[in-house]
């Protein structure tokens, strides 16, 4: 009955934990929710007080498809200066929420057959959307170092050629919390330039780190011109059910996107575009206390992995996201099926996450197994209780 098109679509499956988790939880246990990149942070009160400001003074009919202008010009000062790149207004369309991004960015690029790289762990709309629209989608990996993950770019260098069109970059990497070094970016750079690729590079966790400084693949020379940024408030603020983000590209491409929008939603809430504005401009030490309370739950939350008897996790220093390996656990477990891990552990002790293969089908040669876990939706006290039942069921086991 439906479309063709439509088996081309994929979903974003850590809704499916999200789901068994709630069911576990109807039948009267107790949930330990790692498994949702969700918030339970407020989101800043001033942010709020502007919305509800905005829809009472009337901001409350259509707006213009690319945004409202003053929001355009704040976020195009904020982008322009985080990210060390010439943006103004012209470059920036608002989008409900960041995930709109993707899709339309395709829509606008991408033309049937055309190659696209995208990250495989990665969040899992790439590969839906780029499939979707009559592309080609590429799985490129990371792989797990000392401290960190790394991209493998010469897998990357191999994976490219004469249909390669488009990549898709997510640094600071959702599931891994990988960020690229100097040398990393400047390798994409080149392959960028030298292929003449377009460049979406997610930016949706630019903002949530703990130490050092983020950098965009859009500042190296020569990439301004052919990278489209997804911006989001959802995280940075913690506004993910507010719905706003925005596209950041070359003028052309900005105008093919708005083009969408008119076509899509019309625009984004229009006052919901005035909290994003005092989000941008006014008091950031909400954004900062966000930061800090992550940064509790990550060391409470690396800790607590740690002790549990066949998992290594690293620390990284961005996002809110781990991606611990359970290779030895799983084995010490007798376990081969990460959905039989996945179930046995919420069953014994109520702690729910999403496994490797909610980020992508796994790769040939893929050996280790991982696990992931968002700490963005659950406090220290309950972090430190729901892990310690893992370590305390694994080791009784
Ligand atoms: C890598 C990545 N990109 C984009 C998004 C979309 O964010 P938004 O809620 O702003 O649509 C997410 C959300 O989890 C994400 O992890």
């Amino acid at each position: 009955m439906l479309a063709e098109r439509m088996t081309r679509l994929g979903v974003e499956t850590a809704f499916l934990v999200s789901a068994a988790a709630a069911e576990f939880a109807a039948r009267g246990h107790h949930v330990y929710p790692f498994h949702l990149g969700d918030m339970n942070l407020r989101t800043p009160e001033n942010i709020i007080e502007a919305a509800f400001r905005a829809a009472r003074d009337g901001k409350t009919g259509y707006c213009p498809s690319a945004g409202i202008m003053p929001l355009r010009e704040a976020l195009a000062e904020d982008v322009g200066r985080s990210r060390g790149i010439p943006c103004t207004a012209d470059n920036v369309v608002i989008q409900p929420g960041g995930k709109p991004t993707i899709g339309k960015f395709l829509l606008a690029l991408m033309n049937p057959g055309d190659e696209v790289l995208y990250p495989n762990p990665g969040y899992p709309i790439y590969e839906s959307q780029i499939e979707f629209h009559d592309g080609v989608a590429v799985p490129y990996r990371y792989l797990e170092g000392a401290e960190t993950f790394a991209l493998d770019l010469d897998q990357i260098a191999a994976a490219i050629g004469p249909r390669t069109r488009i990549l898709i970059l997510n640094d600071l990497h959702n599931p891994t919390g990988a960020e690229a070094s100097a040398d990393e970016l400047e390798r994409l750079v080149e392959m960028a330039i030298d292929h003449d690729l377009w460049v979406l590079s997610d930016e949706a966790y630019f903002d949530i780190r703990y130490s050092g400084r983020s950098r965009s693949i859009a500042s190296l020379p020569g990439m301004a011109e052919r990278c489209v940024l997804l911006y989001t408030f959802s995280k940075k603020y913690a506004m993910t059910g507010w719905r706003l983000g925005a596209a950041i590209a070359p003028r052309a491409v900005a105008d093919g996107v708005a083009k969408l929008n008119v076509n899509d939603e019309s625009c984004a809430n229009h006052f919901v575009q005035y909290g994003a504005l005092e989000a941008l401009t006014g008091d950031q030490s909400g954004a900062a206390h966000i930061v800090e309370v992550l940064r509790q739950r990550r060391d409470a939350c690396v800790d607590a992995l740690n002790a549990v008897p066949g998992v290594r996790c690293q620390r990284p220093e961005a996002t809110f996201y781990l991606y611990p390996n359970v290779t030895a656990l799983m084995a010490r477990l007798g376990l081969d099926r990460y959905d039989d891990l996945r179930f046995a552990a919420l069953e014994a002790t109520g702690v729910s996450f999403c496994t490797r293969l909610h980020f992508g089908r796994p790769l040939p040669g893929e050996g280790e197994r991982y696990i992931r876990l968002a700490y963005s939706g659950i406090d220290v006290d309950q972090i430190t209780e729901g892990l310690g039942k893992l370590r305390d069921w694994v080791a009784a086991s």
